[in-house]
């Protein structure tokens, strides 16, 4: 189902492993991310007729970011400031103007953040089994939820238009693999 073109980089594991606290808390600010990105994707015309889907998505978002408060609470790590992500301010600095364009832009680009949440979550479960059982569970419960957000939101971008969508899946996935390419020091998910 993921179709990246370009693997995660090798120094993402052990820094993510190393500094889990604060990954916890860059987390905890994707998924409310998440939640009021579904919300703006409300204000385009085309997706009008989506507004109760991305509800349901804001919700679902909304309801992961309380996950994550708790589990911030039972281990006593105090909920803190974002970091911005180039990652994802690098996607979205390609999102073009223009009613129609931009819709399918913004949409592909969430696509690819929930694509990459899911396929680094899966990551995840794989490696913290041994190490921290109890997170391991946690993203495990997480991981279909993303890819049915990456589903979702490429879907509405092929109901608007199959052959834009197509076009410009194949400039963000390039975008994508060179952006992730790009060191980035903080343990953050993207
Ligand atoms: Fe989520
Ligand atoms: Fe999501």
């Amino acid at each position: 189902m993921l179709l990246f073109r370009e693997k995660v980089p090798a120094d993402w594991l052990p820094k993510i492993l190393a500094n889990l606290p604060a990954v916890l808390v860059d987390h905890a600010h994707l998924e409310r991310k998440a939640a009021t990105t579904a919300l703006n994707l409300e204000k385009y015309r085309d997706l009008y007729p989506r507004v109760e889907e991305l509800n349901a998505i804001a919700i679902e978002e909304l309801q992961h970011f309380q996950l994550v408060l708790d589990l911030l609470k039972r281990r006593g790590i105090p909920f803190g400031q974002p970091h911005p992500s180039l990652w994802i301010s690098g996607l979205m600095k390609s999102v073009r103007n223009g009613q129609r364009h931009q819709v399918i832009d913004h949409l592909i680009c969430c696509s690819l953040i929930e694509g990459r949440s899911c396929e680094k979550f899966q990551i995840l479960v794989r490696e913290l089994k041994s190490i921290d059982a109890e997170l391991a569970k946690f993203y495990a419960s997480l991981v279909e939820s993303e890819g049915n957000h990456y589903a979702n939101y490429i879907l509405m971008a092929r109901a608007i238009d199959d052959a834009e969508t197509d076009r410009r899946l194949d400039f963000f996935l390039d975008l994508d693999a060179e952006l992730i390419r790009e060191p980035n020091p903080l343990p953050m998910l993207h």
